[in-house]
């Protein structure tokens, strides 16, 4: 059974003559242990596949599984649980909560997590991501690679399976930018985990087991 499953998924924007399809019907599997890498020009289709796997928003039509199950059929309090107990997101947009420090962010993962998996350690997490020294700084007084590493560590924290990762790097100078894909890789390999990453920087891809190129809304794989 694969982690995911996408068959025939679609996604339009709009709709009479303004209606443009973003996604073209599109299939994908995706496998514990892989670590896919996802490029394509900007505009191109990338976030919006990226947010549909991950159920933050429905296709227009298609069919989702996510181990088996029918996501397209679940309710949205079953998605909901669902997203958040077995995704990470690590968005272009951060998504840290602005009002908590560094550390505090984890706490509200453990308010929210009805998971009964095991927690990362989050003095690791800060200690792998080098954020020891911003714990207790709100998101507000973190440069833009420290806010980037936070979102990551935030994402990781959770243990989720599947983590989606929509430019994880491009705030970060290019040995930290190893350093996160160095990561992801191993986080993917070691723990029988899936990664989907987008990049911009093609040398980052060699990290990858897959790397898959979205155009003009057409998902095709490279390698
Ligand atoms: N909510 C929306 N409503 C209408 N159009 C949208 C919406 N979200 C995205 N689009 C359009 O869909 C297309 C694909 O957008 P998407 O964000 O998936 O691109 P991307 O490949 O992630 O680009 P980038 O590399 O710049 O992040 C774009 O033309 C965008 O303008
Ligand atoms: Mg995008």
């Amino acid at each position: 059974m694969h982690l995911v499953e996408m068959n025939n998924v679609n996604r339009q924007y709009g709709s009479g003559r303004t209606l443009f399809e973003a996604l073209h019907p599109t299939d994908f599997v995706l496998d514990r242990g892989e670590f896919i890498g996802l490029t394509g020009p900007s505009g191109s289709g990338k976030t919006t596949f990226l947010t549909i796997l991950g159920l933050l928003q429905s296709p227009t039509q298609g069919q989702i599984l996510v181990n088996g199950q029918d996501v397209t059929k679940m309710s949205d309090s079953e998605k909901t649980d669902l997203r958040f107990n077995k995704f990470g997101f690590v968005l272009q947009a951060s998504n840290l909560i602005p009002f908590l420090t560094v550390n505090e962010q984890f706490k509200l993962v453990n308010k929210f997590s009805h998971s009964r998996r095991k927690k990362i350690n989050p003095k690791e997490l800060l200690d792998i991501l080098d954020l020891k020294d911003v714990a207790d700084k709100y998101p507000n007084n973190l440069s833009g690679g420290e806010r980037q590493r936070a979102a990551i560590a935030r994402a990781l924290y959770n243990n989720p399976d599947i983590i989606l990762a929509d430019e994880p790097t491009a705030s970060l100078d290019s040995k930290r930018a190893e350093q996160v894909v160095e990561l992801l890789a191993q986080i993917a390999h070691n723990s029988q985990k899936a990664v989907i990453m987008i990049t911009h920087d093609t040398r980052l891809l060699s990290a990858t087991d897959h790397v898959y190129e979205m155009r003009d809304g057409y998902l095709r794989q490279q390698d």
